[in-house]
C-alpha cells in the first residue's frame, strides 16, 4: 500500500469508515451542492483548525453574493508574496555570476505579481475540495515523499562548478582533468519507513494552508514570464522596462536572451520536482503559447505586407486558418462586421490568450491540480476559466493604458503597440467609427505621423471606453465563475482582483 494510502487507512479506522468522506467525494456531489444553491452560511464556513472530524463533509459551494467587505488581494498574501520573491533569488543562482546577475535584474525591480499572486489565491480558494487533498497535505509533510520545502529547495544546480555537475556522481563529474568514468553501482537508500506515529501525526489541516508545491509554482511561473521578458525586450528594442533601463539596454541583446532561456531552464528543473506530469504538460504547453502568440502578433503585424520576414509562412499553418497578409489593400474596404474585420479581432484576441491568458490561465488550473483535484472535478476548470477570463481582460486593458497612460505610469513609454506596428482594441473598435484607420493599419502606422493621427483617431472614438467594456465583460464572466468556489476570504480576494483588473491604471 502507498504510505499515502496506509495514512488514509490509519485515519479511517480511527473515524470508523473506510476512507475519510473527503477522499471518496466526487465532483457530481460537489457540483450538485453548487447547483442547489442549497447550502446554509453554517456549512458555508470551512473550518480553520486540525480538527479533520469536523471537515470530513463537503465544504459548501454557496452561491450567495458575498456580505462581507471585498479582501484586498496584494494584502491578503503580502507576507507570502514577499517571501516568494526573496527566495526566488535563490533558485536564479549560477556558477557564472554574470548570468546570475542578468537573470536577476528584472526580479529586483517592483512588479505586480499578478500571476504568483493568482496562484496562491486559487491553491488557498480550493485547497481541501480535490479528492486528493489528503494525500498531497499529507506528502507536503512526509519525508521522502517529495512534496516537502525542503526537498524541493534542494539546489537546482551546484553553485561552485561552471560545467555539468551529475548530482548522481559528485566526485566523477567536477573534474574535466580526465576521461570520465562511471563510478561503481551505489547502493540506494532505502525509502523512509513510515511509523504509525509519523502518519498519524496532525496535519496541517487549514483548508487555507498553501502547499509548498504550491508555492514553488508561484515561483515558476514568475520566472517564466520574467524570461518571457527578457525575450520580448530584444525583439521589441524596448528601452525600459518596469521603471528601469531595460536588460537588453544594459546588457545587450545576446545575454538577455541568453539569461531568459536560463531561466527557463531553472524553471524546468524546479517545475519537474512538483511530481505532477500534468502540471509538468500545462506549464511546458505555456512556454508553447508564448511563442505561439508572439509568431501570431509579428504576422498580425504583417497584415497585407508581401515582404515580412512571415509573409511566406501562411496563418494557415499555424493551424490558424486565417487569410490575413494575402494582397495589399484589402484592409482598407473591410470593417469590423465583414470577413476580414471579424479575422482581425479573433487573431487578436486569440493573440491575447496565448500570449497572456494562456500562463494566467494554466497556471491557477496547475495550482489547483497540485492541491489533489482528480479528473473530473470541477475545481481546476474554475481556475482555468477564471484565469483564461481574467487574463484577457488584463491584455485588453493593457492595450487601454497603451493610450491612455503616461510613460511615468507605465514605467515604460506609452504608444509603443503602434509604434511596433501593432493594432489593437481601441485601434479596431476606432476603425469602426473612423475608416482613415483603415489604410494606417495597412501600412502598420509606418509612414511619418501615422502613430500620431491614430492616436488621434482613437482619441476621437470610443475605441478606449469599448475595449474597457470588454475588458469588464471579461472580468465579469471570470467573477462569475468563482461562485461555484465555496465561500472565502482568497474567493473574495479573487471578486476583488477582477475588479482591480478593470480599473488598473498601470
Ligand atoms: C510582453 O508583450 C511579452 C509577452 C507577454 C510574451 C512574449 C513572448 C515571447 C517573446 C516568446 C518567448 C517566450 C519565452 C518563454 C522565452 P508586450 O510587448 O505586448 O508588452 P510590453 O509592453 O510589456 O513589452
Ligand atoms: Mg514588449
Amino acid at each position: 500500500m502507498r504510505p499515502w494510502a496506509a495514512n488514509l487507512a490509519v485515519r479511517a479506522q480511527l473515524s470508523g469508515s473506510k476512507y475519510p468522506a473527503r477522499v471518496t467525494r466526487r465532483y457530481s456531489s460537489a457540483l450538485a451542492q453548487t447547483t442547489s444553491k442549497k447550502s446554509t452560511a453554517s456549512e458555508s464556513t470551512i473550518s480553520n483548525d486540525n480538527d479533520n472530524a469536523s471537515r470530513s463533509a463537503a465544504p459548501s459551494t454557496s452561491t450567495r453574493p458575498s456580505t462581507s467587505a471585498p479582501v484586498d488581494p496584494y494584502k491578503y498574501l503580502a507576507p507570502e508574496l514577499a517571501r516568494l520573491r526573496k527566495t526566488l533569488l535563490h533558485l536564479l543562482g549560477s556558477s557564472h555570476p554574470s548570468l546570475t546577475t542578468i537573470a536577476e535584474y528584472y526580479f529586483l525591480q517592483p512588479s505586480k505579481q499578478i500571476r504568483p499572486l493568482l496562484v496562491l489565491l486559487f491553491s488557498r480558494a480550493t485547497n481541501g475540495l480535490g479528492a486528493d487533498w489528503d494525500e498531497k497535505r499529507w506528502a507536503a509533510e512526509q519525508e521522502g515523499a517529495r512534496g516537502r520545502t525542503e526537498e524541493l529547495d534542494s539546489p537546482l544546480s551546484r553553485p561552485d562548478v561552471l560545467n555539468d555537475w551529475n548530482p548522481n556522481m559528485p566526485d566523477q563529474s567536477r573534474s574535466f582533468e580526465s576521461t570520465f568514468e562511471l563510478p561503481p553501482r551505489r547502493i540506494v537508500t532505502a525509502p523512509p519507513v513510515y511509523t504509525r506515529a509519523s502518519i498519524t501525526s496532525p496535519a496541517l489541516a487549514s483548508p487555507q494552508l498553501l502547499l509548498p508545491t504550491q508555492l514553488r509554482l508561484a515561483q515558476i511561473v514568475e520566472m517564466i514570464h520574467v524570461a518571457s521578458l527578457l525575450h520580448d525586450d530584444v525583439l521589441d528594442d524596448a528601452a525600459l522596462r518596469r521603471g528601469a533601463p531595460s536588460a537588453p539596454a544594459v546588457f545587450g541583446n545576446k545575454l538577455s536572451v541568453l539569461a531568459g532561456d536560463f531561466l527557463l531552464g531553472r524553471a524546468s528543473t524546479a517545475l519537474s520536482r512538483l511530481g505532477s506530469a500534468e502540471v509538468v504538460e500545462l506549464i511546458a504547453g505555456v512556454i508553447a503559447n508564448l511563442v505561439e502568440g508572439e509568431i501570431l502578433q509579428m504576422q498580425s503585424a504583417v497584415t497585407g505586407g508581401e515582404t515580412g520576414p512571415l509573409s511566406d509562412l501562411g496563418l494557415s499553418e499555424l493551424g490558424l486558418g486565417l487569410e490575413l497578409g494575402k494582397g495589399k489593400g484589402r484592409v482598407r474596404e473591410v470593417g469590423r462586421e465583414t470577413p476580414m474585420g471579424r479575422e482581425m479581432w479573433n487573431v487578436y484576441l486569440k493573440k491575447s490568450y496565448l500570449k497572456t491568458a494562456s500562463l494566467i490561465a494554466k497556471s491557477a488550473r496547475a495550482a489547483v491540480i497540485l492541491g489533489g483535484t482528480r479528473e473530473g472535478e470541477i475545481w481546476k476548470e474554475v481556475a482555468y476559466a477564471y484565469g483564461r477570463n481574467i487574463g484577457i481582460a488584463f491584455q485588453l486593458v493593457d492595450d487601454v493604458l497603451d493610450y491612455e497612460a503616461v510613460d511615468s505610469q507605465l514605467g515604460k513609454p506609452g504608444g509603443a503597440d503602434l509604434r511596433l506596428g501593432l493594432t489593437t482594441g481601441p485601434a479596431l473598435f476606432a476603425w469602426e467609427e473612423h475608416a482613415a484607420m483603415g489604410p494606417l493599419i495597412e501600412r502598420k502606422f509606418e509612414q511619418e505621423g501615422d502613430v500620431e493621427l491614430a492616436r488621434d483617431l482613437v482619441r476621437r472614438s470610443s475605441g478606449v471606453d469599448r475595449t474597457r467594456a470588454l475588458a469588464r465583460a471579461h472580468a465579469d464572466k471570470a467573477r462569475d465563475v468563482l461562485q461555484l468556489l465555496p465561500e472565502s476570504d482568497a474567493r473574495r480576494a479573487l471578486e476583488a482582483l477582477t475588479e482591480r483588473v478593470v480599473k488598473r491604471t498601470s
